[in-house]
């Protein structure tokens, strides 16, 4: 029975029943706005606006290991903000890597924890912009704790421009406060497990794997085209 229904009939308990039922669907409707806010603000690109977990079709034995290693840190994540616990996933293009990042995201934030996605280029780009030069708007500090401050932190494109030594310490800087902060990052790169600590550095590198952090290879032909 819809709100209306119930009111004008003037039986007072389909009328208690129509109000209880207009304000769950309000509510639920308030959740939806909601998280789709939250959506929007963890920076999901618009190209995996429906990237889930349960969209990425997983066939072989490796895609459904990294699957699975992306249910579970999701489905762990408090116990992983406990103990800082990161991730990394490793592999070509276009093997799903940031779908199943952005998989990740949407679960936690259902869960009531917050995560921003980002990549290295925009977040090197964002402190020279803002902080260095004469008409700086901002500080390095500023920026930092900008993503320093979500539960999660996804780090996407990390090795794909030349690793100049300013861009390993600031990574180093971004990775080292989140990590005493015990704040998961989730770094997300092209390179292999050896490729990825040398373009991080071993103190990064060293950094991710503390606390049980796994490094899930994706190590299959992509899906694109
Ligand atoms: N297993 C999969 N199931 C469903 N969709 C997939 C799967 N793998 C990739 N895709 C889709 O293919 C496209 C490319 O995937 P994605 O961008 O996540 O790859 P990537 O590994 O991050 O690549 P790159 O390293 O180039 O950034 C996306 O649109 C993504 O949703
Ligand atoms: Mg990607």
């Amino acid at each position: 029975m819809s709100y209306i229904e119930g009111y004008a009939s003037g039986c007072p308990e389909c009328q208690k029943e129509a109000e209880a039922e207009a304000s769950a669907a309000r509510a639920a409707e308030y959740q939806r706005l909601a998280v789709k806010a939250k959506l929007r603000d963890a920076g999901i690109p618009a190209r995996f606006a429906l990237a889930t977990l349960e969209s990425f079709v997983a066939d072989s034995r490796d895609q459904k290991d990294a699957l699975k290693a992306a249910m579970k840190y999701a489905a762990d994540f408090s116990e992983a903000l406990v103990h800082g616990r990161c991730l990394a996933f490793v592999g070509p293009p276009g093997t799903g890597k940031t779908h199943l990042a952005v998989g990740i995201v949407r679960e936690i934030l259902a869960q009531g924890h917050s995560a921003l996605i980002t990549t290295v280029g925009d977040y090197v780009r964002e402190i020279k912009d803002q902080c260095w030069g004469k008409d700086k708007e901002s500080t390095e500090s500023v920026v930092i704790a900008k993503y320093r401050a979500p539960d999660l932190l996804v780090l996407d494109e990390v090795g794909v421009q030349f690793g100049s030594q300013t861009e390993e310490n600031l990574i180093f800087t971004l990775i080292n406060k989140r990590y005493e902060d015990l704040k998961p990052t989730l770094v997300i790169s092209n390179e292999v497990e050896d490729g990825l600590e040398k373009y991080l550095g071993r103190r990064t590198f060293d950094r991710l794997k503390d606390g049980g952090g796994l490094i899930i290879p994706f190590p299959w032909e992509s899906y694109r085209g």
